[in-house]
């Protein structure tokens, strides 16, 4: 990868390709899980934009699309475990098989405040699909059915991920430089 990196990346650790080529496998799990059924994706916002549109691209069965929104207090870097719904779905999911859309799990805070709060709405099934998933930086359980890539703990960016808001809009995902 030789294209200028911001200033604090360490290094490439998926390149686009490498993106593009996962997310279409994982598309089929999804397609083959669900055949026969619809699909609504929900995506948590705003991490999970980029990979939302690739995935539900990727999916062979009908999709409905719907977003929601935290609050920037639940990232590990100010308060873990703070979670609040910023914007709520604008429908209803009763009734729906769903799959919430994350850019990262990581503590696991987010996906479990989530999956109870979407749990109470009476959906006909509920399951996560994330882009990566940190599994070494788990402090609550959660069932994470669908992935594409496990990551070290390190803080990464790109692809939807930022870093005080930058660089949602790069290609690849990179490890920032320990601070
Ligand atoms: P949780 O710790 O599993 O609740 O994840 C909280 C949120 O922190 C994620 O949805 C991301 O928005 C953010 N986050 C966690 N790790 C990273 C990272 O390495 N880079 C960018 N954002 C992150
Ligand atoms: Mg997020």
């Amino acid at each position: 990868m030789s294209a200028p990196q911001p200033p604090g990346v360490e290094r490439v650790l998926f390149t686009e390709e490498q993106i593009l080529e996962r997310i279409p496998q994982v598309g089929a799990e999804i397609s083959a899980r669900y055949r026969g059924r619809e699909l609504k994706l929900i995506g948590v916002l705003k991490g999970s934009f980029f990979f939302l549109t690739a995935l539900a691209r990727a999916i062979a069965i009908p999709v409905k699309i719907d977003f929601l929104a935290i609050s920037s207090f639940a990232n590990r870097t100010t308060a873990p475990g703070m979670v609040r719904i910023a914007k709520d779905l604008d429908e209803s999911i009763e009734g729906e098989d769903v799959l919430l859309v994350e850019d990262i799990v990581d503590t696991g805070f987010t996906a479990r405040y989530l999956l109870q709060t979407l749990a109470g709405r009476g959906p006909n099934s509920l399951a996560i699909c994330t882009l990566l998933d940190r599994t070494a930086s788990r402090i609550v359980q959660v069932p994470v059915e669908f992935r594409c890539f496990e990551i070290p703990d390190r803080f990464v960016i790109g692809f939807g991920l930022d870093y005080k808001q930058l660089y949602r809009n790069l290609g690849h995902v990179a490890v920032m430089k320990p601070d």
